[in-house]
């Protein structure tokens, strides 16, 4: 082996160890590589046993060449090695048939969401018309205009949430009564179902919650229609005729007179239980005067109910804020509701 063919030898190896690493697209073929040009059946290897047959100053010097080819091919190899680690944390290519799969959830509407639409519907079938009015209320519409005076006590029946000047979340959809009489001449028959907001929290209160507001304003509508119209609503939501029902009489400033309705329900210690899921009453004749509806000609009634109310009675749920804590092994139960 003379000195000159050796480092053309060896200057062809590490040609062909530079080239072959660096097309290496992954981990498994550098590591044959590395046996391929640094293993014992290596060229190198071969050369590095036959420095042998050299006398001790050839030794010498083809001893550190083919070191310096070693420490080469080495660094190539480490350089690949560090390249493709990073590469193949995210390599789509690479996957792992052992890794556990990424189920998908399909999400699906929120129970109220139902128990909203079920109702209008129900309502719809009714020969309600559904409208709707804005969340952000003044106080004109959300109080005055329902017969309730600045610094009248009834006021303070609604925990209310302020805005700037005189806004404020509309604590009821009655406002949505106000805006329509604005709008439409008699006979009116409308539902405005939506969000209403009072500074409330237990466990049948919470700060949102969903009223579907009814008006129906015709002559010689009488309180006898109302019941009707609630009873007939009541025993096909619940699809239950021996439905116990009472109407309680009660005091709201829009309407004389007023009743608040309650649903029998067993708790669950077995006990029999009255919940409250309406208000309701004939419109009063100062809110009739004040839309410009002559009260000498017609009348009408109105009634305003909780959602999330005929929701934990038709669910069973006894503690209305679970449906707003976004708890999914909650919200999940009610998916093919
Ligand atoms: C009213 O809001 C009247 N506007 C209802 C009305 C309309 C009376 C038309 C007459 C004519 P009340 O504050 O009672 O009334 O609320 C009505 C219903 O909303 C209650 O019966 C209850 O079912 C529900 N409700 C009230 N506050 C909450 C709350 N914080 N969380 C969940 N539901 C509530
Ligand atoms: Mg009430």
């Amino acid at each position: 082996m003379s000195g000159n063919t050796l480092k053309n030898d060896l200057k062809k190896v590490l040609e062909e160890a530079t080239k072959s690493i660096k097309a290496v697209n992954n981990l498994d073929e550098l590591e044959s590589m590395r046996v391929k040009f640094l293993g014992k059946k290596s060229s190198l290897n071969s050369f590095m046993k036959s420095l042998s047959e050299l006398n001790s100053e050839e030794k010498a010097i083809a001893g550190k060449s083919l070191n310096n080819v070693k420490n080469a091919i080495n660094s190539i190899l480490e350089e690949r090695k560090a390249l493709l680690s990073k590469v193949s944390i995210n390599s789509k290519d690479e996957f792992d048939l052992t890794m556990p799969g990424r189920s998908s959830s399909v999400g699906s509407i929120h129970p109220i969401t139902k128990i909203m639409g079920k109702s209008i519907e129900i309502f719809e079938s009714l020969k309600f018309e559904c409208v709707e009015g804005p969340e952000v209320e003044d106080e004109f519409h959300n109080f005055s205009a329902l017969n309730i005076p600045e610094s009248h006590p009834a006021r303070a029946m609604h925990d209310t949430f302020y805005l700037d000047n005189n806004f404020l979340l509309r604590t009821h959809t009655s406002s949505v009564q106000v805006r329509t009489m604005d709008q439409q001449d008699p006979p009116i028959r409308i539902i405005a179902p939506g969000k209403v907001y009072r500074k409330d929290s237990d466990i049948t209160h919470t700060p949102m919650f969903h009223q579907i507001e009814g008006l129906y304003i015709d002559k010689e509508v009488s309180f006898s229609n109302l019941k009707s119209i609630i009873n007939i609503f009541l025993k096909s939501f619940f699809e239950q005729d021996d439905l116990k029902i009472r109407f309680r009489p009660s005091y709201f400033p829009f309407t004389e007179p007023s009743a608040e309705v309650d649903i029998e329900y067993v708790d669950s210690k077995g006990n029999k239980n009255w919940l409250e899921i309406l208000g309701c009453g004939m419109v009063h004749p100062n809110v009739l005067d004040m839309a410009k509806i002559d009260s000498s000609i017609y009348s009408g009634y109105a009634f305003g109910l909780g959602v999330e109310r005929l929701a934990m009675l038709k669910l069973g749920i006894t503690d209305l804020r679970l449906f707003y804590e976004n708890d999914l092994r909650f919200l999940k139960q009610f998916q093919r509701m």
